[in-house]
């Protein structure tokens, strides 16, 4: 199911998104005592995450972990550790909550180095799959999320929760979580701005593709936040 919330701009979409978010936190708490968050990268979500830090309440029973990552140092430009440092860890959140991938490392290795630590900390589900409380993810305006792009052979994993990509988007060597983690995870939010993602939304909208990645998140509980120039 996939609903919708559409917003004036990219500011009142961040908030919304940081709302979301924040209220998803709570309810995760509530009834599982901590929160387990994946996040994005990329350049729309940095004002959500602005917002978002000082809207959380209990922020020690948070997990942060990420939807994925670039293979290069945590200080480089495009990193998105140092996107979330900029603004949730500069916002007041611990950086001993935040479950970095490393993507100094070889990528291979700190792929699997990333699903085991998610395999152990998330609680996971019948099929031993680690179920997120929230996964944020954005859409590129190919329909990838997270690092899972168009035609990747990633796109068909079923059984290892995080791997190595090589992606058209720059930085090419990337690690990204796979579909079952992003499908199991309770909710599912997906932030575009701008009027370059209409296509995109449009095409999640019209039902599961691999052509388009994100729209293979449709069966989860999605919720797309978007403003008005993203929207069909
Ligand atoms: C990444 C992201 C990626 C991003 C989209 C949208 O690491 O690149 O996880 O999936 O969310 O490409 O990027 P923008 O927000 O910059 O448009």
């Amino acid at each position: 199911m996939i609903h919708l919330s559409v917003h004036a701009g990219p500011e009142a979409t961040a908030d919304a998104a940081a709302d979301l978010i924040a209220n998803h936190v709570v309810l995760a708490q509530s009834a599982r005592g901590v929160a387990h968050i994946s996040l994005a990268g990329g350049t729309t979500p940095r004002r959500a995450y602005e917002l978002l830090a000082a809207r959380l309440a209990d922020r020690e029973r948070i997990a942060w972990w990420f939807g994925d990552e670039r293979c290069v140092p945590p200080d480089d430009p495009e990193s998105n550790y140092r996107l979330v440092s900029e603004s949730l860890i500069a916002g007041g959140i611990s950086p001993a909550r935040v479950h970095r991938i490393r993507g100094e490392d070889p990528p291979a290795p700190a792929a699997g180095a990333y699903a085991s630590e998610l395999a152990r900390n998330v609680p996971t589900d019948a099929g031993g799959v680690p179920v997120l409380d929230v996964a944020l993810l954005g859409l590129g305006e190919d329909g990838h999320t997270a690092s899972l792009f168009p035609g990747d052979p990633a796109l068909d994993i079923t059984d290892v929760w995080a791997v190595h990509v090589v992606a058209v988007k720059p930085p090419p060597n990337r690690i990204t979580l796979t579909l079952p983690v992003l499908r199991a995870a309770r909710d599912v939010i997906i932030l575009a701005t701008g009027d370059g993602k209409r296509d995109a939304v449009m095409r999640v909208l019209a039902g599961p593709d691999p052509a388009t990645p994100a729209s293979l998140l449709a069966d989860a509980n999605v919720t797309l936040v978007m403003d008005e120039a993203a929207a069909p």
